[in-house]
């Protein structure tokens, strides 16, 4: 059985194609314009190939709000089933995450997969820098694999994609500042996200280096009122908004400096031993996860104030899929202070793959036949 490429428009942006026994594996960045076929195959099941390239290019944030937004309501329903990160190790901390999802309302049966390295300081935290992600796609119905997408562009969307569709059900509605705590990958992703569902006026960064905080901003100029502080507090006192993004063990928040009524997105944290946020933030406040076993078995901030005795996991309102579709029967009142509390889950990632899927689908994105 031999492998054509068969378009006559192939464009390879770098690297070549290479002839590997009886297929050509191509690289991701392989770009739209090419169809491998089989012409001995009786099969018409079609596998869309979709590069972290081509996401980065052609994804935008809005689209991935959206989908990500309607996976979090199939949960809500109860109509989307997953499995959380389960994580093998090769000894010396490598290791390989798994997680899986599947949805008759989506349509579609999920997976993603990545690898991990640790590497600096702290080898109990797997550095994303190293990290390698397939998102995949099967049809509900048929079983066939319908996509197959680069992740590392979409992993970071989605988790900025999830924190807008928190602050867009949980924050005021009006809110126009925002904190942001970190300076990082996934602090560009929060405001990235938080500028598609509030008009932001004032939004102040805060990073342990304050040169990193300045790159940040530098990279948004467009957003009004965006400026570097020298600290947390001066970051979250009068902030309606807070999104915590750091790889800090410890609590780089105080309860006590927040304003009534803000809404707080705890997002870098997610072993049990670990926080971002103190106590005195979740005992004051109501309290949302994205799943409650990935709050369960990892969000520190819970299960440590849960230790201190000042709070319950019991305690938690809903998840946010319960919000998104309104099973949860919440309304915010005007002094309550709400808190996003999320390890991240197999919800956004299956929301942000069904999305891709949904964009690509239409498109000349590379596709071959897998059996
Ligand atoms: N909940 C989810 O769904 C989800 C999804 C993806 C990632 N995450 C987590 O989000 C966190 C951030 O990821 P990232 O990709 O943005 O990481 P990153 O690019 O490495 O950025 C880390 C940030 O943390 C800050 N930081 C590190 N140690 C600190 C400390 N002791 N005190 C205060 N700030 C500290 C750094 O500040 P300086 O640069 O100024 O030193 C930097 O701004 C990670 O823990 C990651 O696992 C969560």
């Amino acid at each position: 059985m031999r492998w054509l490429v068969a378009a006559p428009a192939m464009v390879i942006r770098s690297g070549p194609a290479v002839w590997y026994e009886h297929y050509w594996v191509l690289p991701t960045s392989v770009r739209s314009g090419l169809a491998l076929t089989n012409p001995e195959s009786e099969s018409k099941d079609v596998t869309l190939l979709i590069s972290d390239q081509t996401v980065r290019d052609h994804f935008p944030m809005s689209a991935c709000i959206a989908s990500v937004e309607s996976a979090f309501a199939a949960a809500g329903r109860a109509r989307l089933e997953l499995v959380e990160r389960r994580v093998v190790a090769a000894g010396d901390g490598a290791r390989i995450h798994s997680l899986s999802a599947a949805s008759q309302e989506l349509g579609y049966l999920f997976s993603l997969v990545y690898s991990g390295t640790p590497t600096g300081e702290d080898k109990n935290v797997t550095s994303v820098n190293r990290r390698q992600k397939v998102f995949t796609l099967f049809d509900v119905t048929t079983g066939a694999c319908e996509a197959i997408i680069g992740g590392r562009h979409l992993s970071w969307l989605n988790t900025g994609a999830m924190g807008a569709v928190a602050i867009k059900h949980l924050a005021p509605p009006d809110a126009s500042s925002l904190a942001i705590i970190g300076s990082g990958r996934q602090a560009r992703a929060a405001l990235l996200g938080a500028l598609e569902v509030r008009a932001l006026k004032d939004v102040r960064v805060w990073s342990r280096r304050r040169e990193n905080a300045e790159r940040l901003i530098s990279e948004f100029p467009q957003v009004r009122g965006i400026r570097a502080v020298d600290s947390v507090l001066e970051a979250v006192r009068s902030a309606e908004m807070v999104a915590t993004v750091t790889t800090s063990p410890t609590p780089v928040v105080e309860g006590a400096w927040l304003r009534p009524g803000c809404h707080v997105n705890t997002i870098g944290a997610h072993y049990p031993d670990r926080r971002e946020v103190d106590t005195a933030t979740i005992a004051g406040s109501t309290v949302f996860v994205d799943t409650m076993t990935t709050a369960a078995a990892e969000k520190g901030e819970l299960l440590l104030a849960e230790r201190e005795g000042a709070f319950s996991l019991a305690d938690v309102r809903a998840e946010l899929g319960q919000v998104v579709c309104g099973a949860a029967d919440w309304e915010r009142r005007p002094d309550e202070r709400t808190v996003f509390a999320s390890c991240g889950s197999a919800v956004e990632a299956f929301g942000a793959a069904v999305g891709v899927a949904a964009w690509a689908r239409d498109r000349e994105v590379p596709s071959f036949e897998l059996a």
